[in-house]
């Protein structure tokens, strides 16, 4: 698998949501952007909190569900703990939630909006293992990037 360049998907990014005072918009983009420079991903996406729970936004891939309660999953999980989850395998993650059965490792990363979780992005992989340390860096500065326009 080729090496991702973060710098350039995250130069990208800036460059796509600079002056654009629409999140929806800007989430969809931004998934589109992941969906095209990530290799060995089968989903990327993000759900937002409302009334209380986590709903689906803005995401490439399968169909996916809807609602998820916190503590629920790996993305209510990443929520409650508001930490980045990166799970090797979701077959060993206690209460993960299959969208896609394709799917064998994700990696959720907690976005904020004035010091309160504003939601998720989540990106899953048919590949098990398939988000090194490095991906999690690269990823946690595109979200960085994301939360300064929510
Ligand atoms: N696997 C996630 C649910 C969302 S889908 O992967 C798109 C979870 O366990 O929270």
């Amino acid at each position: 698998m080729k090496k991702t360049d973060y710098k350039e998907i995250n130069e990208t990014l800036k460059a796509v949501i600079q002056d654009v005072p629409y999140t929806m918009t800007n989430l969809a983009n931004a998934s589109a952007l992941l969906n095209e420079k990530l290799e060995g991903i089968n989903w990327v996406g993000f759900y937002t909190v409302k009334d209380g729970r986590l709903v689906l936004g803005p995401f490439q891939g399968k169909v996916a569900c809807t609602m998820i309660s916190f503590g629920r999953g790996v993305c209510g999980t990443a929520v409650q703990k508001d930490c980045t989850l990166v799970v090797p395998d979701v077959h060993r993650f206690d209460g993960h939630i299959a969208c896609d059965s394709a799917s064998n490792s994700e990696i959720v990363i907690p976005m904020h909006r004035k010091g309160r979780v504003f939601g998720v992005l989540d990106i899953d992989s048919p590949q098990f293992n398939r988000f090194s340390e490095e991906d999690r860096q690269g990823l946690e500065e595109f979200v960085h990037i994301l939360e300064s326009v929510l």
